[in-house]
C-alpha cells in the first residue's frame, strides 16, 4: 500500500479528514489504476462521500495528499475537474433550468463552446435514455431521471476518470441495468471509476477491485471474488428460527459464523464434514444452502469485526 505507483489516476495518500474534533477520515491510502473500476464500499458514515469530495477538489482535507493524472488537488485543482467526471451523491441540478440547459451551462466551466455542448448534451440524453425530457424542467423527472441527468452531467468534458457516488441508489431494477450497461460502456472506452455504492451485487458485477471502509479507515481491500473466497468461502449456510445450540455448535466445531437480523450465517468453507455433521444434529433446521456473495463478506465485517470488535 505504501508504495508509489506513478502510474496511478488516483492516488491518495494518508489522508485525514476531521470535520471540528470529529475525524471523518482517518489516514486512508488507497490507488486507483489506469482503466480500473475500484468499489468504496461501507456502511452509512463510513467515510465515503468526504472522500469523493476530496479527490472532486470539492472539499479540503486534514493531511495526506491526493493527486488525480499527477496533479495534485490542492494545488491544481482546475487540472484535475478539467478531466474528471463527478456524479455525486446529491443530485445537485439546478431547478431554474430545464434538463438539456442544465447539461449546457454545465459545459461552460469546460470552457467548451456553445454549439458543441448542445450536440454533447443531445448525445448525452440520448444514451441515457432522457431525449424526450430535453426540455423538460427538473421538477417534471422521476427520481430516476434525475438521477440519469446527474450521470449525463458528469460525462459533458468527456473526462478520463469518473466518480460516482451512489448512482443507481433509489433506481428501479431497469435503471440500475442501463446505469450498469453505461459504466461498462465506460470501462470499455479507457475511463478509470470511483463507485460508491450499498449494493453489493452492483459493486461484484462492475468492480475489479473494491475497498471496505468504515470509521474512516480502510478494512480490506481486494478483488470481490477473491474477498469472498478468503473471507467467507465458496458456500453460506443461512438459518433462522434457530436456537442457542446452533451456535454453539458452530463454536465448537470451528465453524465460521455470523448472527444478523435473526439469521446465523454459517460458513464452513471447504469443511464437507461439518456439513454432514451439521444435517444429522439439525435435520429439522429451516435453512438454505447458497453460494456465498460479497454482501457476505459486508456482513461478516459490519456485523462481527465492527459491532463486537471496535
Ligand atoms: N459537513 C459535515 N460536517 C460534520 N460532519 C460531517 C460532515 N459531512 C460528513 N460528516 C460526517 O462524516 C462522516 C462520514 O460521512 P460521509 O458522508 O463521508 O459518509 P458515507 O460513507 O458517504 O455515508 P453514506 O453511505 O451514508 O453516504 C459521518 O459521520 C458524517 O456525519
Ligand atoms: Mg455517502
Amino acid at each position: 500500500m505504501e508504495t508509489t505507483t506513478s502510474s496511478a489516476v488516483i492516488q491518495v495518500r494518508g489522508l485525514v479528514k476531521k470535520y471540528g474534533e470529529f475525524t471523518a477520515v482517518d489516514g486512508i491510502s488507497f490507488e486507483v489504476a489506469p482503466r480500473e473500476c475500484l468499489g468504496f464500499l461501507g456502511p452509512n458514515g463510513a467515510g465515503k462521500t468526504t472522500t469523493v469530495k476530496v479527490i472532486a477538489c470539492a472539499s479540503p482535507f486534514t493531511s495526506g495528499s491526493v493527486t488525480v493524472l499527477g496533479h495534485d488537488v490542492t494545488r491544481e485543482p482546475r487540472r484535475v475537474k478539467e478531466r474528471l467526471g463527478v456524479c455525486p451523491q446529491d443530485n445537485n441540478t439546478d431547478p431554474d433550468f430545464s434538463v438539456a440547459r442544465n447539461l449546457e451551462v454545465y459545459a461552460r466551466y469546460f470552457g467548451i463552446p456553445s454549439r458543441e455542448a448542445r450536440a454533447r448534451a443531445a448525445e448525452l440524453l440520448s444514451w441515457m435514455n432522457l431525449g424526450e425530457k430535453a426540455n423538460a424542467k427538473i421538477a417534471a423527472l422521476s427520481g430516476g431521471m434525475h438521477r440519469r441527468l446527474v450521470i449525463a452531467r458528469a460525462l459533458i468534458n468527456r473526462p478520463e476518470v469518473v466518480l460516482l457516488d451512489e448512482p443507481t441508489t433509489g433506481l428501479d431494477p431497469q435503471a440500475r441495468h442501463a446505469i450498469w450497461d453505461l459504466v461498462r460502456d465506460l470501462k470499455a472506452r479507457g475511463t478509470t471509476i470511483l463507485l460508491t455504492t450499498h449494493y453489493m451485487e452492483e459493486a461484484s458485477q462492475l468492480c475489479d477491485r473494491v475497498l471496505f471502509i468504515d470509521g474512516g479507515r480502510i478494512l480490506l481491500e481486494g478483488a470481490p471474488r477473491d474477498l469472498i473466497a478468503r473471507e467467507v468461502g465458496r458456500e453460506v449456510l443461512e438459518c433462522w428460527n434457530y436456537g442457542p445450540e446452533l451456535a454453539g455448535w458452530a463454536r465448537e466445531r470451528g465453524v465460521r459464523h455470523e448472527e444478523s437480523g435473526g439469521r446465523i450465517f454459517l460458513h464452513p468453507g471447504g469443511d464437507g464434514e461439518a456439513l454432514k455433521d451439521f444435517e444429522s444434529r439439525f435435520p429439522h433446521q429451516e435453512r438454505l444452502l447458497r453460494l456465498a456473495t460479497l454482501e457476505d463478506v459486508f456482513l461478516k465485517l459490519t456485523g462481527r469485526v465492527l459491532r463486537e470488535g471496535a
